[in-house]
């Protein structure tokens, strides 16, 4: 009781997990309940329908933040007595029935919303029940940010198509999923008995204007056709159908052949009379059950998926076959772009490059695509990467409609380990502007469907959530997922305006969590960029095995194509039509021509276009070796503010909350020094050229594990080799489980911070302990794979290379310093080195 009192005294809410995301409605500390309307009046009577949903989210949220419960009148029972003082929820329609005459709503179009607080009566009126939806949480929005002033507007979206890609595999695994596993899926089947997960999400899109979902994978599974599956899909649908979140599915090409109930086909040619037959029968079957699917979402003949190409049919011809299944039932047929052949890339012809494919693979298909029918383009032609210029195929497709695709999930971008807030990256190329026929061509105008007179178009995002409390794995990640939401509704919002918002809602109004979040957020992008991949290099990692810590070399010599061609004097694709690849001939003229020539090609982007030596210099004036190591370095000290800027946060954010993200902010500022020396090292010893600031390869404060006197340990050669400094580490012993390594102190008496840098592989919990002048320091355990939500490793690599630092150790002169390690399963308690270091410095 009395720790209840002391928390209520002091303002803080009990712990959090984080399941509530920023629909959290927590008391606002100036919420005056005495100005609110007496009733909500919900005017649509569609049983669960939008309009319903916003009646009673409107009656949680009230009562949340103002603690003041208002009661919902239905339409059955409504009096018109009833709305002189209250919150009037419904369409357009719907108000002109109850009340005699249309609304002035200006220019209300589909899914958007009339959001009026300046009368007795708050009107909330919809074009559809799903606008009404969104308004009702935009007006829940504000009042929980502590906005009560009147207002009185109509917001549009920009883009009919707002929906999310979830990578959900029927087994309940999720490809690029670091939230744990599938709310939707396992063991083959839908998980109807457990709805719940389901129906917390559909709110969670629903308030930030996500209007569908595709729930399983792209590298998708025929069986999700089976009877037992429509049905669970079914109860899916059934389930988003209250948020106005329809759902779709991913289909595998090639599942006439898969020996379904549908009868099973020696084919799965798109034109074969047998297969379309076969796929209006699969169609016909899913809208009994789900009148109104969103449609399909294909991934066809790209990293082994089974495609038109097959039967030289043409990828349209493909996209065709489904979207004139789905026509007579009102369904969108989304193909995606994503189109290139992972098996016959050859590095060694210097004009092969993957950047081309989508171009290529499209050419001459614009126009060809039914109506009902989108291309999803990635942003970028490679692969989500931490920078790329946009798609060229945005402006190559003119007559076709097309949607963006986004990745919340940060596949290669730290997995949710990392904080890196996405919005800003990509606003770079939702602004950009690709000068089709001389005129100004924003991608985002491109897609909305505006530059191009298209009926449709849109955003998708990969995102990817699982069943872990955070969503997504990492509470600061969720402001991907709601920075998404929000530039999908308008994407000439300010990436730092939406931020502030989702900060107010997710961890309150406190001016202090407002600055460290805003500050650590706004710096996340550019300082992951700088510790992985400059220059639009790419990030970097390693893209054979879990796309996570720094692998450079893995890049190079394999058919992916995601090639840096780094040698001992340069580096970098040259994509120009005069010497290279022709890739930059794919975008019209004038831009073409900034990437084509190397004066005008932007910095970030130069070793995507061009192939130069690590002497270039830059616009900048550093050389281009020199910027490497130069934002390598800086990258990391960014990293180092983090945890600090978070901690002065404690007793602000509710100690779950705050606990889980100051350990994550802590793992990334120690592996952004992993990133940054591995990547530094990697070019160091590739050009030979040194850092002109000595840094690299110069580390004066650490002791290498292979020099400490060893016992039951032994010398390990790390692979690869800029992985360990040094490029040697320590395991234990084959028949020993215990090791220890220790070594005598020679640095001055005095307060230092000691960092230890080991490798935490999964398959085993090796357990740790420091001890210095015989006093213990710290003891750990490599549970990372516990603790983290993403693949890990079972390698010492850059995946598994971790640090620990443990803060102001008192050392005299002469302690002896001594790491105890026990071995658990495979994990042989790896240690690479310990760094002593003087406050203030890191190495
Ligand atoms: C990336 C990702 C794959 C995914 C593919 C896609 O390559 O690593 O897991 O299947 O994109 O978008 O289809």
């Amino acid at each position: 009781m009395r720790s209840l009192l002391l928390l209520a005294a002091v303002g803080l809410a009990a712990a959090e997990t984080g399941i509530d995301g920023w629909l959290r409605y927590a008391p606002v500390p100036n919420a005056n309940a005495s100005g609110l309307p007496i009733n909500i009046v919900s005017l649509n009577a569609t049983a669960n329908g939008p309009v319903h949903a916003a009646a009673s989210e409107l009656q949680k949220g009230l009562s949340g933040i103002f603690n003041h419960s208002l009661n919902v009148i239905y339409p059955t029972s409504y009096q018109l007595s009833d709305t002189a003082s209250s919150i009037v929820v419904g369409t357009v329609a719907e108000y002109a029935n109850a009340f005699g005459a249309a609304p002035k709503t200006p220019q209300l179009e589909n899914d958007g919303y009339f959001l009026n607080t300046t009368g007795s009566r708050v009107q909330i009126l919809g074009r559809n029940e799903r606008g009404a939806l969104y308004g009702a949480f935009q007006y829940l929005s504000m009042l929980a940010q502590g906005n009560f002033s009147e207002v009185a507007y109509t917001s549009n979206p920009d883009a009919p198509i707002r929906w999310v890609n979830q990578w959900d595999n029927l087994d309940g695994s999720i490809e690029r999923g670091y939230g744990g596993p599938s709310i939707f899926f396992s063991n083959g089947t839908v998980k109807i008995n457990s709805l719940d997960r389901m129906t917390q999400y559909a709110r969670l899109l629903a308030s930030i204007g996500v209007n569908a979902i595709v729930v399983n994978n792209v590298n998708a599974n025929a069986s999700i056709l089976t009877t037992q599956n429509v049905e669970g899909l079914g109860k899916i649908a059934d389930t988003f159908r209250p948020y106005g979140v329809r759902v779709g599915i991913s289909l595998n090409f090639a599942s006439p052949t898969a020996n379904l109930v549908y009868g099973n086909l020696s084919t799965f040619d798109p034109l074969d009379s047998e297969v379309i037959d076969w796929w209006q029968n699969v169609t016909d079957t899913l809208y009994a059950r789900i009148p109104d699917m969103a449609g399909y979402l294909v991934k066809a003949n790209s990293e082994g998926q089974p495609g038109p190409l097959t039967y030289n049919r043409t990828l349209a011809e493909g996209a065709n076959l489904f979207a004139n299944a789905l026509e007579p039932h009102g369904g969108i047929l989304v193909f995606r772009a994503f189109v290139y052949d992972s098996q016959h890339l050859n590095e060694s012809v210097w004009t092969q490059d993957r950047a081309n494919a989508a171009v290529e693979f499209f050419t001459g298909l614009d126009g060809k695509f039914a109506e009902n029918a989108l291309v999803q383009i990635k942003y970028g032609p490679i692969d989500f990467q931490v920078r790329e210029p946009a798609s060229p195929l945005f402006a190559y497709l003119r007559n076709t409609s097309t949607a963006i695709e986004l990745e919340v999930t940060q596949e290669y971008l730290g997995q949710q380990n990392h904080l890196v807030y996405l919005p800003p990256l990509w606003k770079t190329v939702l602004d950009f502007d690709l000068r089709a026929n001389h005129s100004k061509s924003l991608v985002r105008d491109i897609i909305s469907g505006e530059r191009f007179n298209r009926p449709m178009g849109g955003y998708a995002a990969v995102v990817n959530v699982g069943t872990n409390n955070t969503w997504l794995g990492s509470h600061l990640s969720m402001s991907n997922l709601y920075g998404y939401g929000r530039l999908a509704w308008d994407p000439t919002s300010d990436p730092q305006a939406i931020l502030q918002d989702w900060i107010r809602l997710t961890f309150g109004l406190d001016p202090a969590v407002m600055r460290a979040i805003t500050n650590m957020s706004m710096a996340s992008w550019p300082a992951y960029e700088n510790y992985t991949g400059n220059l639009g290099i790419q990030t970097l990692t390693d893209i054979l095995y879990t796309h996570y810590g720094p692998n450079p070399q893995s890049q190079d010599n394999n058919p992916w194509g995601q090639w840096t061609r780094a040698d001992h004097d340069s580096i970098g694709m040259d994509r120009t039509v005069a010497n290279g690849t022709g890739f930059a001939g794919q975008y019209p003229d004038e831009v073409a021509a900034v990437y084509e020539n190397i004066s005008t090609t932007p910095d970030n982007l130069l070793l995507w276009f061009h192939h130069v030596n690590y002497t270039t210099r830059l616009h900048s004036g550093e050389t281009v070796i020199q910027h490497f190591y130069n934002a390598h370095y800086a990258g990391a000290e960014t990293a180092q503010t983090f945890p600090t800027q978070w901690e002065a946060l404690q007793g602000k954010v509710d100690a779950q909350r705050y606990n889980e993200t100051l350990f994550r902010l802590t793992y990334q500022a120690g592996h952004s020094i992993v990133w940054r020396d591995a990547i530094n090292n990697f070019y160091h010893n590739l050009s030979g050229i040194a850092d002109a600031q000595g840094r690299v390869g110069n580390h004066p404060h650490r002791i290498e594990a292979e020099t400490m006197n060893l016992t039951n340990y032994e010398r390990y050669t790390v692979s690869p080799f800029e992985t360990a400094s040094n490029v040697t580490a320590i395991v234990t012993s084959a028949n020993a489980t215990t090791g220890t390594a220790s070594t005598r102190l020679t640095v001055q008496n005095g307060t230092y911070n000691v960092a230890v840098n080991y490798y935490d592989l999964y398959g085993g919990k090796a357990q740790y302990t420091l001890t210095i002048g015989g006093r213990q320091v710290g003891a750990w355990s490599g549970n990372n794979e516990d603790r983290l939500g993403n693949t890990p490793s079972i390698y010492l690599d850059g995946h598994s290379a971790t640090r620990i630092t443990f803060r102001n150790v008192t050392i005299r002169r002469g302690d002896v310093l001594e790491v105890t390690g026990k071995a658990d399963g495979v994990e042989p308690a790896p240690l690479d080195y310990i760094s002593i270091l003087p406050l203030g410095v890191v190495d």
